[in-house]
C-alpha cells in the first residue's frame, strides 16, 4: 500500500446503512478514497457491491438509512444524480442500458456539455474519435444508438469511452472487466491506466477477477461480505483471494 495521507479525500463513506427500497443491504460500510488512489472492491455474489454503486450514483430505488457519504466536501446524498455527475462522479454500469434514438456520439456530446462545458462540434468530434481509436472501437459505433445491439464487451468499451471523454474526479466501475475478451481486457486496462496518469481520478473498481488487477494494480483491496468490509489490504489480498476463495473471509 502506498502512503497517501497527504492526498486530499475525494470520497468518504462512514458507517453506511443503505439498501434498495426497504431492504437493507449495506450494514455499516466504510470506505475512504483519496485522489489518485485505485481501490478494488471484491466479494461474493449478492454481497452488496452493485447496491453500493447504485447508492453512490443516485439510483431512484436506492435508499440511505444512516451514515454519511461525503464527496469532495459535499453531502452526496443531498445531490441529484446530475449534480453528482457535475461534481465529478462517473459510474460505469454492470449492465449498461440501451437507449434507442440517441446515438453514442450525441449522448457523449450532451453529457460533456452538461458535466464539463460547451464545446465546438468539430473539436469534440476529433476528441471522441481519437479516444475511440485508442480503444480500438470502430468509429461506426459513434453513430449507432447508445448500446443498442452492442455486444457485452462493446458496451463495456463504450462506458470506458465515456469515462475518458468526461475525465471525472471519481470513477466507479461495476464489473467493467466482465465479458471482455483477452485483447479487450488489455486495451481497457491500458485506458484505465492512461486515465490514472492523465487526470488522476480516484477509482473504485468492482470486480470478481484477479486478471484485471494484474494490469490495473490497485493500491487497496477491500472484500465485501454481507454488506460490510470483511477484509482489506493491498494488492496481495487479491492474490490470496484468487488462491483461497472467499470462505476464509466469511469466517
Ligand atoms: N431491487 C431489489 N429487490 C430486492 N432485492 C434486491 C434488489 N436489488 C438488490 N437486491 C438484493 O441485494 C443483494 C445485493 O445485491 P447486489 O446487486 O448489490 O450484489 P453484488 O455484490 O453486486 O452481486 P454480484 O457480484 O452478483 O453482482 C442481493 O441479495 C440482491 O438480490
Ligand atoms: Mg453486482
Amino acid at each position: 500500500m502506498r502512503p497517501n495521507a497527504e492526498k486530499s479525500i475525494l470520497l468518504e463513506i462512514k458507517d453506511l446503512y443503505a439498501g434498495i427500497e426497504s431492504r437493507e443491504i449495506l450494514k455499516g460500510f466504510n470506505l475512504t478514497i483519496r485522489e489518485g488512489e485505485t481501490h478494488a472492491l471484491m466479494g461474493p455474489n449478492g454481497s452488496g457491491k452493485s447496491t453500493l454503486a447504485n447508492v453512490l450514483c443516485g439510483h431512484p430505488r436506492a435508499q440511505v438509512k444512516s451514515g454519511s457519504i461525503i464527496f469532495r466536501g459535499e453531502n452526496l446524498v443531498k445531490l441529484s444524480p446530475e449534480e453528482r455527475a457535475k461534481h465529478g462522479l462517473f459510474m460505469a454500469f454492470q449492465y449498461p442500458v440501451e437507449v434507442t434514438g440517441v446515438s453514442l456520439f450525441n449522448f457523449l456530446k450532451t453529457a460533456y456539455g452538461s458535466v464539463k462545458e460547451k464545446i465546438d462540434y468539430a473539436r469534440f468530434g476529433k476528441m471522441v474519435r481519437d479516444e475511440a481509436e485508442k480503444l480500438k472501437m470502430d468509429p461506426a459505433f459513434l453513430s449507432r444508438y447508445l448500446n443498442e445491439g452492442f455486444s457485452g464487451g462493446e458496451k463495456k468499451k463504450a462506458e470506458i469511452l465515456q469515462m475518458m471523454v468526461l475525465s471525472p474526479k471519481i470513477v466507479i466501475m461495476d464489473e467493467t472487466d466482465s465479458g471482455l475478451d483477452i485483447d479487450a481486457l488489455r486495451i481497457v486496462s491500458e485506458e484505465i491506466n492512461r486515465a490514472r496518469e492523465s487526470f488522476n481520478p480516484g477509482i473504485l473498481l468492482i470486480t470478481h477477477y484477479f486478471r484485471i488487477l494484474k494490469y490495473v494494480r490497485p493500491d487497496f483491496v477491500h472484500v465485501l461480505v454481507d454488506g460490510r468490509i470483511a477484509a482489506e489490504g493491498g494488492a496481495e489480498l487479491a492474490t490470496k483471494l484468487e488462491e483461497n476463495g472467499y470462505e476464509w473471509v466469511r469466517g
